[in-house]
C-alpha cells in the first residue's frame, strides 16, 4: 500500500503544479464548492494511477487543485463509498495520498439524516464525534510509516476548527447545530426503528460516508473538520420516504451556506 500511495503522489506531483495545504472532500449534492476554486488544475480520477472510480449519481470523480479562501487546496469532487463495493482501503486511499501531498488539514462534507428531534431539514451540523458502524479501514497489518497501531479517537474532530466554524457561522447569521454522526454502510436508508436506535446510542445524524476517511486521517495525525447537511429527518412523526434525489436537492440548497463557512474558515486559518 505504501508503494501505491507514493506512486500516486509522484504521478500527481508531476502532473500538477499546485502544492496543496488543505484537503477537501465534498459530499452528495455539495460538489458546487469547486466553482469557487481559482486557478484550477483538474485530474479525472480515471487518469490517476491506483485511484478507484466513483460510480454514484451526483458524484463526479475529479481531483481539483487551486486556491480557495487564499489557501492552496485539493478538493475531491466525488468520494468513494463502501456501499459501492469498494473495500475500505480503496475508500480511504485518496486521504492517504492527500497527506502525502502535504495537506495539513482535512475538511469533509456530507449529507445525513437527522435523528436529533431539535434538528430541521437544511440544518448544518458541525460534527463533533462519530460512532463507527462500518468495518474499520485500519483492519489488517498496521503500516507504521502511516501511523500507530492503536490510534487515539478521543478528539477525532479538531476543537479549534470547530470553534472557528462556529465563529464564522455566527458572524454570517448561519444557523448551525453540533453533534455526533453515525456512520453506516448503507445503501438502504433507515427503518424507523433503526433511526430510533441511532438516537438511543448517542447519534444526532446518520449517513453512509465520512467516518472511514476521518479514521484514516486521524491515524496519520491529520486534523479534521467535518460538516453535515441534514437532508431528511429520522425523527418519530417526521419520517417520510427518503430518496437520493431529495438528498441531492436539499444538499444543493444548503450548499451556499456550507461553502461560505468553509471558505471563510480557510481565510482565517
Ligand atoms: N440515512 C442515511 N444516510 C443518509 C440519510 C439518511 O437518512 N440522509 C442522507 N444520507
Amino acid at each position: 500500500m505504501l508503494e501505491r500511495i507514493k506512486e500516486t503522489t509522484a504521478f500527481i506531483e508531476s502532473n500538477v503544479k499546485a502544492r496543496p495545504e488543505i484537503g477537501i472532500i465534498l459530499g452528495t449534492g455539495l460538489g458546487g464548492l469547486v466553482k469557487d476554486i481559482k486557478n484550477q488544475e483538474v485530474l479525472e480520477y480515471s487518469s490517476i494511477p491506483n485511484f478507484p472510480v466513483s460510480t454514484v449519481e451526483g458524484h463526479s470523480g475529479r481531483l481539483i487543485f487551486g486556491d480557495l479562501g487564499g489557501k492552496k487546496v485539493v478538493a475531491m469532487q466525488g468520494r468513494f463509498h463502501y456501499y459501492e463495493g469498494y473495500d475500505m482501503k480503496q475508500v480511504t486511499f485518496p486521504v492517504r495520498v492527500m497527506k502525502f501531498l502535504g495537506v495539513k488539514n482535512l475538511f469533509v462534507s456530507n449529507a445525513s439524516g437527522g435523528v436529533n428531534p431539535d434538528f430541521e431539514i437544511g440544518d448544518l451540523m458541525i460534527i463533533n464525534d462519530h460512532i463507527n458502524l462500518m468495518p474499520n479501514p485500519l483492519l489488517g497489518p498496521n503500516i507504521k510509516e502511516l501511523g500507530t497501531r492503536f490510534p487515539d479517537m478521543s478528539q477525532a474532530y479538531d476543537r479549534d476548527l470547530m470553534a472557528l466554524a462556529k465563529k464564522v457561522a455566527q458572524a454570517n447569521n448561519i444557523r448551525t447545530v453540533e453533534g455526533c454522526y453515525v456512520g453506516t454502510t448503507g445503501p438502504t436508508f433507515e427503518t424507523p426503528k433503526e433511526y430510533q436506535y441511532f438516537r438511543i446510542i448517542g447519534g444526532d445524524t446518520v449517513g453512509m460516508s465520512t467516518v472511514p476517511e476521518v479514521i484514516v486521517a486521524r491515524h496519520m495525525g491529520l486534523p479534521v473538520f467535518a460538516i453535515s447537511i441534514i437532508t431528511d429527518l429520522g425523527v418519530p412523526g417526521k419520517i417520510v420516504e427518503v430518496t437520493h434525489e431529495e438528498v441531492q436537492k436539499i444538499g444543493q440548497q444548503a450548499e451556499k451556506k456550507m461553502t461560505l463557512i468553509m471558505e471563510e474558515m480557510l481565510k482565517q486559518l
